[in-house]
């Protein structure tokens, strides 16, 4: 085929082609490539220079890139009005899936620690934090836990030398910040604690806590209470009731443990609350004296609360999760579920 008829050849392919397009017999890819393609059917063209006399070869030339322009211009014009089109005229399966894009969230733990960070902060507590390595001297010995205490049994410990440990509560915190600072002070302390428990659905080698401390001239156990009700019903909701039971602590004197109202059942009783209508959230107490002499504090004149909330539970409550392994795996499809 000569130069003139490979080029009518084409210029008829090609109307017919745009008909195909409009009608949608052809979709836009195919339909470029099938001209504008490496090997498409402009690109045979060239070659066929060749054949032409050195002399015609810039007519030649100048009908080849002519029809080039063209055609190339008419694609891609048609190829811009193609939003125009309806999608039928694209040939989009509107009921396929789209392309899903994954975005990040806050893990539920780290929630549930801003959220009560935001509930405290509201009422003047500040956010500190302590060391997770730390000595027998903070975690225990301050805390009014000497050693062969019986209460040592309460946390079995994870320990790297004699002295040195992973600290089992948030309570060591306490000890740093009075060390460095005199009252009156209202802190908060997040954090992760570490014991050497076996491993089951409701209990792992770390979880965290949040440590509270209120000290000043006066504080009387309506205050903790008062704080602490507050704190929940922020929490849970306006509804939610709390209760004091009494408990032992070696650092609180009185100690308590605070129950909240079962948020599932509103207390009727369910299998969550054990058919109590009740679930525990926190241990607190008044800071035992003893404790303020190893800070250097006036027994005479400060007193104050302190509380430590566990906030697996919390976030196992708030989120139904059964099985506490499933805060630390990294399960993709866990942290999906219950994206916030
Ligand atoms: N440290 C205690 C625990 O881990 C909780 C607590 C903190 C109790 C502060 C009283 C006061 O069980």
């Amino acid at each position: 085929m000569n130069l003139n008829d490979k080029i009518q050849a084409i210029n008829d392919s090609f109307s017919k082609d745009k008909k195909n397009f409009k009608s949608n017999s052809i979709k836009f890819d195919d339909f470029k490539n099938k001209y504008l393609g490496r090997k498409g059917l402009l690109s045979e063209l060239y070659p066929l220079l060749n054949s032409v006399s050195d002399s015609d070869k810039p007519e030649c030339g100048k009908k080849i890139n002519s029809i080039k322009n063209v055609i190339t211009k008419e694609i891609h014009s048609l190829g811009n009005n193609l939003s125009d089109l309806s999608n039928n005229a694209l040939n989009i399966d509107s009921s396929m899936p789209g392309t899903e894009k994954f975005s990040g969230s806050i893990h539920p733990l780290t929630k549930i620690i801003d959220e009560i960070k935001s509930i405290f902060n509201r009422i003047g507590f500040s956010t500190i934090y302590g060391p997770e390595v730390d000595t027998d001297y903070y975690n225990f010995e301050a805390l009014n836990i000497p050693k062969d205490h019986p209460a040592r049994d309460m946390q079995d410990t994870f320990y790297i030398n004699k002295e040195t440990l992973l600290r089992t509560h948030t309570s060591s915190s306490q000890i740093h910040f009075m060390e460095k600072n005199q009252p009156p002070l209202r802190i908060i302390s997040p954090g992760r604690v570490y014991r050497n428990e076996d491993i089951s659905v409701r209990s792992y080698c770390l979880f965290h806590q949040i440590e509270g401390l209120y000290i000043d001239k006066n504080v009387k156990f309506s205050d903790l209470k008062g704080t602490l009700d507050y704190f929940a019903k922020s929490l849970f909701g306006e509804n939610v009731k709390t209760r004091f039971r009494p408990s032992y602590f070696p650092f609180t004197e009185p100690s308590a443990e605070m129950d909240v109202s079962c948020i599932f059942c509103k207390s009727k009783g369910c299998n969550i609350c054990k058919q109590s209508g009740w679930i525990e959230i926190l241990g607190c107490g008044m800071v035992d004296p003893e404790v303020f002499k190893f800070v250097d504090y006036d027994v005479d004149i400060w007193s104050g609360f302190a509380f430590g909330i566990g906030i697996e539970r919390i976030a196992m409550l708030k989120y139904g999760v059964k099985d506490i392994r499933i805060f630390y795996n990294g399960d993709i499809q866990f942290l999906e579920q219950i994206k916030l």
